[in-house]
C-alpha cells in the first residue's frame, strides 16, 4: 500500500499499548530486509533515514525505493526523517514524500526548541505528516552522578508537559538513560522507567525510545568471530523494551543492531569464501541477517500481527 502517515499508525499503537519499530535504512538491501520482515510478520513498520543516510543515498533514491517496496506489501509503512537538525532538513523531507519527520532541537535552549518544533509542526500538519521532537539529552545514568546532574540530562516530566502543549508535536523522544551506538552502559543497564510513566501520564502522546538497540551477545559473537573489534559493547535488554512499552513507549529506534547483524554476515562470507567477489553473494546473507533482527524486534515490541 502507499506510505502511511505516522499520525495514523500511532493511534492503534497508543490505544493498544504496543510499539512500532523504527529501523534505519541507508540502501536497497536494508529497505528490502525491513519490508520483507513487515510483510511476513504482518507488522506496521517505520523506515527511517537520518540526514547522513540522505546525504549518502540521496533523498529521491531513498523515497522511491521505499515507496516501491511499500507498494508491494499490505502492512502499513511510514517513512521518517531521523534526527532532522534544522527546519530546512525537515522541510525537504516534508516536501519530498516522507510521512513523518523528527526535528531534534534538543541541544537548543527550551524555548528555542519549542519555537523550532512549532515551525516544523506548522509545515507538516497541513500534509498530515507526523512530527517527533526531543527533550533532554541522551546518555547513560552513571552511578556516581548526582540527582541534579541526572535531572539536567534526563527529560523533565513537567517541562515535557509544557513542551508538548506549546509545540504541538505528535510524539516525544525522551531521554531516559539510553544512548546511541554500541556502547550504552558501562555497568548495569539502567533506564529511568519511573520517568517514562510520569511523562506519559502527563502528556498521553506516543513516547519514543532512541538509542534502543539490544547489542545482543549473538550479534557481537558472530561479528567478533570474524574479526570485528567491539570490546565492552552493551545495549538495552529485552525485558526493558517490554517494561518501557507498558509505561507508554510507542516507537523504538533500532539502527546499531542492524549494523551489527550486517557486518557479522558480511565478514563471515568474506572470511569463509575469500574467492567470492559477487556483491550479491556478499550482501544477500547480510540482508537476511538484518531481516532476522527486525523480525525479532517486531515480536518483542508486540507490533507483529497488528497490520
Ligand atoms: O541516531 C542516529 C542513527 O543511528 C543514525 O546514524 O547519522 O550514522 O546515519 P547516522
Ligand atoms: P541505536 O544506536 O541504539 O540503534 O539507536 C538508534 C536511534 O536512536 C536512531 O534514532
Ligand atoms: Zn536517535
Amino acid at each position: 500500500m502507499p506510505l502511511v502517515s505516522l499520525i495514523e499508525m500511532y493511534k492503534p499503537a497508543n490505544a493498544q499499548k504496543y510499539a512500532i519499530g523504527q529501523f534505519n535504512v541507508n540502501n536497497l538491501e536494508f529497505v528490502q530486509a525491513a519490508l520483507e520482515a513487515a510483510d511476513e510478520m504482518k507488522s506496521p513498520i517505520i523506515l527511517a533515514a537520518s540526514t547522513s543516510a540522505i546525504k549518502y543515498a540521496g533523498l529521491d533514491y531513498l523515497v522511491n525505493i521505499v515507496r516501491t517496496g511499500s507498494g508491494k506489501i499490505s502492512a502499513p509503512v511510514a517513512l521518517h526523517l531521523d534526527h532532522g537538525a534544522t527546519i530546512e532538513d525537515a522541510e525537504k523531507c516534508i516536501n519530498g514524500g516522507f510521512t513523518s519527520v523528527m526535528i531534534d532541537a534538543s541541544h537548543h535552549p527550551f524555548e528555542e526548541n519549542i519555537r523550532i518544533t512549532r515551525e516544523v509542526v506548522k509545515m507538516a500538519h497541513p500534509k498530515n505528516i507526523a512530527v517527533e521532537a526531543e527533550l533532554g539529552r541522551l546518555g547513560g545514568i552513571e552511578d556516581n552522578v548526582s540527582v541534579s546532574e541526572k535531572d539536567a540530562i534526563l527529560t523533565d516530566p513537567k517541562q515535557a508537559e509544557q513542551f508538548v502543549k506549546e509545540s504541538g508535536c505528535d510524539a516525544l523522544a525522551v531521554a531516559v538513560g539510553t544512548s546511541h551506538g554500541a556502547y550504552k552502559f558501562k555497568g548495569e543497564a539502567k533506564l529511568a522507567f519511573d520517568r517514562i510513566g510520569d511523562i506519559k501520564k502527563r502528556i498521553g502522546i506516543p513516547l519514543v525510545l532512541h538509542g534502543a538497540s539490544g547489542v545482543g551477545q549473538d550479534l557481537l559473537e558472530k561479528a567478533q568471530k570474524y574479526g570485528a573489534k567491539l570490546p565492552g559493547a552493551k545495549g538495552v535488554p529485552d525485558e526493558a523494551y517490554i517494561k518501557a512499552i507498558s509505561l507508554g513507549i510507542n516507537k523504538i529506534n533500532i539502527d546499531t543492531d542492524l549494523r551489527l547483524a550486517w557486518v557479522g554476515a558480511v565478514r563471515e562470507v568474506l572470511a569463509n569464501k575469500p574467492e567470492e567477489f559477487d556483491p550479491r553473494k556478499v550482501l544477500g546473507p547480510a540482508r537476511e541477517a538484518v531481516k532476522k533482527v527486525i523480525i525479532g524486534k517486531m515480536k518483542l515490541f508486540d507490533s507483529a500481527g497488528k497490520a
